[in-house]
């Protein structure tokens, strides 16, 4: 068996698949998995996941692996080859209790637990640059171009700067962000967005020349905000960060509303997060007492809220 937190990304998405630094934190909402032998060759996969949010298609019961499936599948099945294993079959369930298709790392947690619970089954414990690793396979199949941060965040847990290819630094924070995870119920396809991101910025490259400099300002701030427990600047940083990217049109009216609620609700910091398009905004809130405030405002508004916090551990497994 094993699992793995979702993420938040708290400065940087899209840029860091250009090559900007981006910050993200684990959190305490997770994927399992357990995998079984079983007689037949293959691996078939089963998952408590609404599939029509990735692929238009529903969840069957009935017949294993349907499309929509394949990522899993295609992780499953690297896993296998990287560890030159001779199993015959296996079967490979998930479970998810983080929103699909709202950016929160779902793909990448359940990717990445299904790697580590596969090998685990073959008696191999992979480290955690080689989950990282091999969850490019199916996160690049899911998202077309990945930056890798979603994968290198559910893998290493708590507050991670990444930058592209590989480099993962852990954050020592000052103390945890108060924050607050609302979804705005629209689901949006990664790779669209990420794809449209690259052509304007290949289109545009004067104006994206500024925006990844200025990325790269706003990434920095947030790590020095975060070492220092200054939640000000990080959440002025939050906001410019959430102008930016409705600036080069990732946003959605719905998440602007709610970012402007809860800039009025007095948070200290808003902004989408993760691919965009809809899905999830983060809220920084002064103490518990402010969030649950905010939270009670953003639900009255249509909005999911959790009242996420950190995991600190990232992918774990067990053999049982
Ligand atoms: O799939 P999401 O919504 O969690 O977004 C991932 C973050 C992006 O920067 C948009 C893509 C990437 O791979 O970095």
């Amino acid at each position: 068996m094993a699992h793995a937190p979702g993420k938040i990304i708290l400065a940087g998405e899209h840029f860091v698949v250009l090559g900007a630094p981006g910050v993200a934190m684990a959190i305490n909402l997770h994927s399992w998995v357990r995998v079984r032998p079983k007689n037949s060759p293959g691996v078939n996969v089963d998952a408590d996941i609404p599939l029509r949010f990735i692929s238009g298609e529903d969840r069957n019961p009935v017949f294993p692996n349907p499309p929509g499936l394949r990522p899993l599948q295609l992780a499953a099945e690297a896993t296998l080859n990287h560890i030159k294993s001779k199993s015959s079959g296996l079967s490979v369930s998930v479970e998810c209790e983080i929103p699909v298709a709202a950016g929160l790392g779902s793909s990448a947690s359940t990717t990445v637990a299904i790697i580590a619970a596969v090998a685990r089954s073959q008696g191999v414990e992979l480290d955690r640059r080689q989950i990282f690793k091999l969850a490019f396979v199916p996160e690049n199949f899911l998202h077309g171009k990945s930056s890798g941060v979603d994968q290198a965040t559910c893998t290493y847990g708590g507050m991670i700067q990444f930058t592209r290819p590989s480099s993962i630094r852990t954050l020592q924070l000052k103390k945890s962000p108060v924050i607050l995870v609302c979804d705005t119920g629209i689901h949006h396809a990664t790779k669209t967005l990420v794809g449209a991101v690259i052509e304007k910025s290949q289109r545009e490259r004067m104006e994206f020349h500024d925006h990844l400099a200025e990325v790269r300002e706003i990434s920095r701030g947030v790590v020095r905000a975060l070492r220092n427990g200054d939640d000000e600047d990080l959440g002025k940083l939050m906001y410019q960060n959430h102008e930016l990217l409705r600036k080069i049109g990732v946003s959605h009216p719905r998440l602007d509303q709610l970012v402007n609620a809860a800039k009025r609700a007095g948070a200290l910091g808003a902004k989408m997060t993760g691919a965009g398009g809809g899905g999830c905004m983060i809220v920084l809130c002064h103490s518990n007492k402010a969030r649950d405030t905010i939270a009670r405002i953003l639900r009255r508004g249509g909005a999911t809220p959790y009242k996420i916090s950190m995991d600190t551990k990232g992918v774990q497994s067990q053999t049982c």
